[in-house]
């Protein structure tokens, strides 16, 4: 692609996105939460003030907090045993998602794509923080890649569905292709323009084709596999055993070795679950 095609195909996004001023906005809550798990001294207290105003955030940290994957034995009722139980860094991720997807799922305006694209961006932000401990990555800068690297899909529904006056759940073919084609210019330029780590527009933008990317390649390598297992696995949505993980070109650009990606296929799902069930139920 040269690169004023690339250019007059970024405007075209940026079009399709509406204005500047009509660019979705980062929730409020969600962009505190955010400097927070950047910050690697955030205070406990100030976490817990967040969780604690919140009664599905609180209840979603108990609940994993008790659930098997921690190796619950005793039941835990009091909220900040409860975050040294699951862990501080567990716990800033869990709200992230859960402020995002409860101020970006709303099916009257996402209609049914919404949910279904928070679940799998939950499975793919969860699987990455596991690749990226696996092979000595940030796992919490993967984390975000991961739960953000397909949120260009969101932003063009919502200003698709407002332009067009489209109110019907389910989209027609033609804008769902419109939307898998540019989803990753959209998803680089909202990060972009929400001051995030160049490593989540990074991941955005290349997660299709990882080895065009020059600049964070090993982040956006990362996400590459985290989708993929998601998708090979059936996280959120029908399996897709056509979807050949065990040569994934990642695997020998991470190296990672084919019992690490085992290890990681038989554990992914029961995290995801458990996460997943916390956050819906
Ligand atoms: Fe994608
Ligand atoms: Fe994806």
């Amino acid at each position: 692609m040269t690169g004023t095609t690339c250019q007059s195909e970024e405007l075209s996004v940026e079009q399709l996105l509406g204005n500047p001023s009509d660019l979705p906005v980062l929730p409020q809550m969600a962009a505190k939460i955010l400097e927070e798990v950047r910050n690697d001294d955030s205070s406990p207290r100030k976490l817990a003030e967040y969780v604690q105003k919140d009664p599905v955030v609180a209840t979603a940290v108990l609940r994993v907090a008790n659930s098997a994957l921690y190796g619950a034995r005793s039941e835990i009722t009091d909220l900040s045993f409860a975050m040294v139980r699951v862990g501080l860094v567990q716990v800033k991720n869990l709200i992230l998602a859960l402020v995002l997807r409860s101020q970006m799922a709303d099916p009257k305006v996402y209609g049914s794509s919404g949910a279904d694209l928070m679940s799998h961006s939950l499975a793919v932000a969860l699987a990455a923080r596991l690749i990226a401990d696996e092979v000595g990555i940030d796992g919490n800068e993967c984390f975000l890649c991961g739960l953000l690297h397909d949120f260009g899909r969101l932003a063009l529904i919502k200003s698709i569905r407002e332009a067009e006056g489209l109110s019907e759940p389910d989209l027609p073919p033609e804008t769902i292709g419109l939307i898998d084609r540019h989803h990753t210019t959209a998803g680089e330029i909202l990060a972009k323009r929400w001051g995030l780590p160049s490593v989540v527009a990074a991941a955005a933008r290349h997660h299709h084709q990882p080895e065009a990317c020059t600049e964070g390649a090993r982040h956006v390598w990362v996400i590459s596999l985290a989708d993929a297992l998601a998708h090979h696995l059936g996280l959120g949505e029908d399996a897709d055993p056509s979807i050949d993980i065990d040569s994934h070109p990642a695997l020998a650009e991470l190296g990672m070795s084919e019992s690490a990606l085992e290890e990681l296929k038989s554990h992914i799902p029961g995290l995801f679950e458990t996460t997943h069930s916390a956050m819906t139920t």
